[in-house]
Parts: C-alpha cells; structure tokens; sequence
C-alpha cells in the first residue's frame, strides 16, 4: 500500500452496497481535494459493488458480515480492522446497519454519515419515497455527523434538488445522487481543513482555511 503523507487523514469507509460515495471520495481524495487517504473499506455484504470498486482501485477491502449471534463480536471486528488500518474517521457510505453506542463512543464526532433528504424531514429508509409521497418541492442530501439516534447528528452540509411534478422516487434518487457526491467531498475537506466545534446541535467552522483536524475552541 502506498505511504500516506503525515497530514493525511485516515479515512475508513463502512458500505453495503453499489459504493458510488466511496468512489466520489476516493477520486477526490486522488484530485487532492481533501487532505485524506482511504485506509480501509469494510462491507457487512459479500456481493457488495463498492468492495469490488475499493480492490480495484487497490484499497484493502474487508468484508466482515454480521452474523446475528452478537452484534458486540460484529462491531468489534470493524473496530479493531479501523484500529489496525490507523483510521481517524469514519465515513458511512450506504452502510446500512445501525451503530451501537460502543461503537460511536469509540469514535465520536469522527463519524459521518451521507443521507438521501433534507434532514430532519425523512430520516431512515427510503427517504427519497418519502419525500416524493409528502409533497414537498425540494429535497436533497446532508452530511452529517453519527449519533446514538437514526439519522440525527449535527448537520455538517447539506444541497438542495428540486423535486419535480412527475418524479418518481427513482428520478428523485437519481438526482440527489449527483450532489450526494460533492456533498460529502465537501463536508470532510471542510472537517479537516477548517477549526470547527459543535454549539448544541450546530457544527461552527471557523472561516478562513487553517491546518489541523477540528474540534478545536473557536477563538
Ligand atoms: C445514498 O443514497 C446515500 O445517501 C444513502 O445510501 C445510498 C448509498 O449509495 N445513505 P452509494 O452506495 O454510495 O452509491
């Protein structure tokens, strides 16, 4: 594997399916648009696209099912995968199993999570259906961190689409999808480039670019 430079990022992504945030951060990451390097992409599915995407692009790829019997055994074998590869944050990216608080303990505020709507509306599944069967005339995605609750943690970033009158929840994901991809480019260049703290539930970046990965006091 490739040396990583000193002020890169370890960037662990956890995934179950198709993997296109995975693949939008890794070529970014290429691009040097965020000071980070992917150590480890882990699938709790076998057949996974993004773990295919991730060993051919020469990213270790890791699959490590959940087996049912205890879901301590399942997250501790992610954790210590994390901790072997030297990963500082953790990108969810489609990963579609809930974190206990064990595991978000061990990784609090360096956990971040890509969801299909304007959150609070439509948290948990099909959030894309959800909006097109509400009525609402925009949606889109945020960025945000992982807490004890379902899609709940501060809102790092978030872009807004318009859904149109004929929309089906498809054309909806469709479209949220294109700006899921630079959302969540956007949301770590800033968490790793800019001071930041969290106030209650709102995520402060400091203004202009400073090195350093946050949290640290704003002055
Ligand atoms: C995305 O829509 C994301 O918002 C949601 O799951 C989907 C994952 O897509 N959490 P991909 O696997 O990154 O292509």
């Amino acid at each position: 594997m490739a040396e990583m430079a000193r002020d890169e990022a370890r960037v662990g992504v956890l995934l179950s399916g198709r993997g296109s945030n995975f693949v939008a951060l890794y070529e970014a990451m290429e691009r040097g648009e965020i000071p980070a390097r992917i150590a480890v992409v882990i699938g709790n599915r076998a057949d996974a696209p993004g773990l295919k995407k991730a060993a051919e692009r020469g990213i270790r790829a890791l699959h490590l099912p959940y087996r049912r019997a205890s879901l301590e055994a399942d997250e501790e074998a992610m954790l210590s995968a994390l901790r072997e590869a030297g990963v500082e944050w953790v990108c969810l990216a489609g990963f579609m199993r809930l974190l206990s608080s064990t595991f978000i303990r061990r990784y609090r505020m360096r956990i971040l999570n890509i969801h299909p709507s304007l959150l609070p509306a439509f948290p948990g599944l099909e959030a894309q259906r959800q909006a097109v069967e509400h009525g609402v005339r925009f949606s889109g995605c945020t960025v945000h961190f992982v807490d004890e609750g379902l899609d709940s943690g501060p809102i790092v970033h978030q872009a807004v689409v318009p859904v149109l009158q004929d929309d089906s929840p498809d054309d909806l994901a469709r479209r949220i999808l294109a700006v899921e991809h630079s959302s969540y480019t956007t949301a770590l260049r800033r968490l790793l480039t800019r001071r930041w703290e969290i106030e209650g539930r709102r995520v402060c970046f400091e203004p202009e670019a400073l090195s350093g990965h946050g949290p640290a006091a704003l002055e």
